[in-house]
């Protein structure tokens, strides 16, 4: 069973020997493994009961230790980099020959990340390696926000989780798509799409959901599950069909009329988006099935981290 640690100097050597850790970062928990070692890599995709289909970000220190991985670095990532690096934003970019397929599900792009956990930050500052790190929870499944969530999960198949508190933004990454003709953004995540688009000078596409389709990656409509069936908008509405006493409720921040206190989450009584996107997770998880039948969620203000939070509700209830 995994033991929950501070200690990144044992972290790093168990990463180092080609073994998965679980990885602390500002967005959510990684699975971590080195990339250079195919492995390492493969047992990341079956710790997580992951499709082949879909590819992983490598996160890296800086981008010296980035520049062997891609084929350029062009202007915008330049400019994005300067600006919302380290931290929630993740780069598409051509890869160069040294990433290999496993990694990228035989894409000629990689996605690449620098975290800014200070714990994190540190860990990979001594790793000469490219670090894979998938949200550290089963496939499909609501991504843990903190060490006791990776835990619970994924427990049994690594030896070690980084404990740095519980994570600061609570949404995965935005991914940027920086290989093509055109910028798109492919997941809406940690980094509001007004700071995006202000620093690009424009607005970029939202690339679609999916639902099966392999070309298309990190876009399946169905995730996030919580293992309860989602309700989502329109929560008066919804609450007409059911029974209260087995409801529960996930609202920005005001409490429903009629499900019972004890089954209500709300996420931000101030009403701030931040607050309430690094509670979400956290919030989803909270139910029990054996008490709760159905949970009804808000629509949240479509603006700021709000985008990042209905996109994750709608795909949460389509499970
Ligand atoms: O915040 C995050 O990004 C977290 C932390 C741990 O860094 N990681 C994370 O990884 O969310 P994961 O594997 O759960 O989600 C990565 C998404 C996947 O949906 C994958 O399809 C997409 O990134 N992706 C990876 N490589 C890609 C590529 N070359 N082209 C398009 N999408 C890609
Ligand atoms: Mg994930």
């Amino acid at each position: 069973m995994a033991e929950i640690t501070h200690d990144v100097e044992r972290a790093f050597a168990i990463l180092k020997a080609g073994k998965l850790i679980g990885m602390p970062t500002e967005t959510v928990y990684g699975l971590a493994a080195r990339a250079d070692q195919a492995d390492a890599v493969a047992q990341v995709y079956e710790v997580k009961q992951r499709p082949a289909f879909d590819p992983l970000i490598c996160h890296f220190h800086n981008t010296k230790a980035l520049t062997p991985y891609v084929k350029e670095l062009p202007e915008q990532f330049w400019a994005l980099y300067e600006r919302f690096s380290p931290g929630p934003l993740t780069y598409i970019l051509a890869k160069s020959e040294r990433v290999s397929d496993l990694i990228t599900a035989g894409h000629p792009t990689v996605a690449v990340r620098f975290p800014r956990h200070p714990l994190t930050r540190q860990l990979l500052q001594q790793c000469d390696f490219p670090v894979v790190a998938p949200s550290a929870n089963l496939f499909g499944k609501v991504s843990p926000t903190q060490a006791q969530h990776v835990k619970d999960q994924l427990g049994d198949h690594i030896d070690l989780i980084l404990d740095g508190g519980a994570a600061e933004i609570g949404l995965e990454s935005t991914i940027i798509d920086l290989s093509g003709p055109q910028v798109k953004v492919l997941r809406l995540g940690g980094l509001a799409l007004e700071e995006l688009s202000e620093a690009l000078g424009k607005t970029p596409e939202i690339a679609a959901h999916s639902s099966s389709n392999p070309k298309a990656p990190g876009m399946l409509s169905a995730h996030y599950s919580p293992g309860i069936k989602i309700l989502f908008g329109k929560i008066m509405d919804n609450l007409k069909l059911i029974d209260p006493e087995r409801t529960g409720s996930i609202s920005f921040c005001q409490k429903i009329q009629g499900i019972p206190a004890r089954n209500q989450r709300v996420l931000s009584p101030r009403c701030d988006l931040k607050e309430a996107a690094a509670q979400l997770f956290t919030a989803l998880r909270s139910f029990d099935p054996a008490q709760i039948d159905v949970i009804l969620c808000e629509e949240f203000p479509q603006e700021g981290l709000g985008r990042a939070i209905n996109d994750r509700l709608k795909r949460a209830s389509v499970a």
